[in-house]
């Protein structure tokens, strides 16, 4: 069972890295093994180049799927689990995950099967994939302003979608007042062993 973990934070010093933390150690505790796509630690280009768009937008396909793209897309073959760990930010991940998508997800890869499958390996289904993600607001409040089922549209039912045959949005929220949401964060992070053996067993 391989869990490859997309963090997003620039800042060790976070909320969201202690998250992290905590995450790498009940994985360990449950002989889970996983990597980590770190994306700032990676300085991982999230700007789409012109080249790459002529191949995404315009479907040249000779063009060539950058390095740095394939080895995250051999990551995700590799995979049975993928948490996508990063904190809100106005209402959605941070700039440099969305760029993740952008770029990695390349076409043939992860959509337009039908003009590109011929000439590319198509992705593979993913057993089980968390949007794990800190948020300032309390999760009543996301939940009250109609921003959580947006954020839940745009990551779990688009960008994973199809691709992932179970997944859920998971909202640690309230952080603004850590204290009061520390505990309870720490009991929805000491459950995820659990629910990858269920999906991914
Ligand atoms: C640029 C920026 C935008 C943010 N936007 C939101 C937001 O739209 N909704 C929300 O609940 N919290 C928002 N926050 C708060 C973060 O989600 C919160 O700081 C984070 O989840 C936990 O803190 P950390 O940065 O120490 O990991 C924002 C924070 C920053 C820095």
């Amino acid at each position: 069972m391989n869990v490859l973990i997309i963090y997003c934070h620039p800042s060790k010093k976070s909320y969201t890295h202690q998250i992290l933390q905590q995450l790498k150690k009940v994985l360990k505790n449950e002989s889970i093994k996983f990597e980590i796509s770190d994306l700032y630690e990676m300085n991982f280009q999230t700007e789409m180049t012109e080249q790459e768009y002529m191949r995404e937008g315009l479907l040249n396909l000779d063009l060539p799927i950058p390095e740095d793209v394939q080895k995250e897309q051999e990551k995700i073959e590799n995979a049975d689990c993928i948490i996508f760990l990063y904190p809100v930010w106005w209402s959605d991940c941070p700039a440099k995950l969305k760029g993740w998508f952008d770029r990695v997800y390349t076409v043939g890869y992860a959509y337009g099967y039908d003009k590109a499958e011929k000439e590319n390996k198509k992705m593979k289904t993913v057993k089980y994939g968390i949007s794990l993600c800190t948020a300032g607001h309390p999760n009543m409040f996301l939940d009250e302003i109609g921003i959580a089922e947006s954020m839940r549209n745009i990551m779990i039912d688009d960008r994973l979608g199809q691709r992932f045959s179970n997944k859920e949005l998971i909202i640690l929220g309230g952080t603004l007042d850590r204290k009061k949401v520390e505990k309870d964060h720490s009991k929805i992070v000491k459950s995820i062993p659990k629910r990858i053996k269920k999906y991914c067993a």
